[in-house]
């Protein structure tokens, strides 16, 4: 199983949104995909399941089938990981449910940090707890990828799932502050690469399994929704031609040879259309707006928007695929 975070501090610019079609083209292209939610706002969980679904998870009196009642002991100190429980989604997705008290763990997972560095072994439990609990889980469901969804922002949730990640997408905007974001993110990766790779020796647990941080970028996707309709084009091109170079410098840190533009850009994943109202159409009726049909709603000139969406999104998911595999071999 290859895992694979879609990440970028920067707010709002389509991560979740991303991550859910992506995972169900996965499922269409034939692999069995585990979609994990580890943003405190469980977004990702609330697009992929009902509201009957989704009352049943959370007034769960007891105990919450999410990915916190997994790690919950650790957080309390009585013992390690257990078995967390796989939200069906459709017979190849699988889905481990974000939750709101996952927030609470952040300082446990901050304190543990520092602690790495002293050896102690509890700090290492805790801190490749999410790694775990997904390779389990993704093993357990066998699963080809593991997809997972983190909120916006550098705190220590974020940075124990990235450590857990083998590949990392960037979704972002072009304009001025999704370039100075997109700086930002590069020395922030090599920064917890380095921190990790420095605290995984000090492991006194051989049988512990860690992740290996490598955290390797595939690329990044333009989200164009974000656009103001009303911006000239030009002023769009004039930040989106500046990403590639800021790609390969900052977050690739490589040297650009010659400057290209972001068409030309092999990092370049896919510059992604504003698909305008098959949005709420998805969102209403729980499918990606690929799957939409006639009795979705999708009627007319929806239906042609509809199959320009599931090409858009084919040539997306096969794209990142070619690259995992040009990098696994
Ligand atoms: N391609 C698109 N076309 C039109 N609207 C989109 C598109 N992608 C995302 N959106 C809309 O943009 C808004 C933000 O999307 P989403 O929640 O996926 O962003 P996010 O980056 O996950 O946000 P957060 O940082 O809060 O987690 C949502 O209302 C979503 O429906
Ligand atoms: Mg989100």
């Amino acid at each position: 199983m290859k895992t694979i975070a879609f990440f970028n501090n920067k707010g709002g610019v389509g991560k979740t949104t991303l991550v859910y079609h992506f995972s169900y083209m996965l499922a269409e292209l034939g692999y069995r995909c585990l979609a994990v939610d580890l943003d405190p706002q469980a977004n990702l969980t609330s697009m992929f399941l009902s509201d009957e679904r989704l009352v049943d998870i959370y007034e769960n009196e007891n105990e919450r089938p999410t990915i916190l009642d997994a790690i919950k002991p650790l957080d309390r100190g009585i013992g390690d990981i257990k078995e967390v429980a796989i939200q069906d989604v459709s017979d190849k997705i699988g889905l481990l449910a974000g939750d709101l008290e996952l927030s609470m763990f952040e300082d446990k997972l901050s304190e543990s940090w520092g602690k790495c560095n002293d050896g102690d072994e509890a700090a290492f439990r805790i801190i490749s707890s999410f790694y775990r609990v997904i390779d389990e889980a993704g093993n357990r469901m066998n699963a080809d990828y593991a997809v997972i969804d983190i909120g916006p922002n550098f705190g220590a949730i974020n940075r124990a799932t990235l450590i857990a990640a083998d590949y990392v997408v960037v979704p972002m905007a072009a304009d001025l502050f999704s370039l100075q974001g997109l700086k930002n993110l590069g020395s922030r990766l090599e920064k917890w690469r380095k921190e990790w790779d420095k605290r995984k020796s000090q492991n006194p647990d051989r049988d512990l399994k860690l992740p290996n941080s490598a955290i390797r970028p595939l690329g990044y996707v333009i989200m164009q929704h974000g656009i103001k309709e009303s911006r000239p084009v030009k002023s769009y091109l004039k930040w989106a031609n500046r990403i590639p170079r800021v790609f390969v410098e900052a977050v690739l840190k490589k040297q650009l040879l010659s400057d290209k533009t972001v068409e030309e850009d092999e990092n370049c994943l896919s510059l992604l259309k504003h698909y305008h109202s098959l949005i709420p159409m998805a969102m209403e009726t729980r499918k990606p707006i690929f799957s939409l049909k006639p009795s979705d709603g999708a009627i007319g000139a929806h239906l042609g928007a509809v199959r320009s969406a599931f090409n858009d999104f084919k040539t997306l998911t096969e794209k990142i695929i070619a690259k995992i595999n040009e990098q696994e071999n």
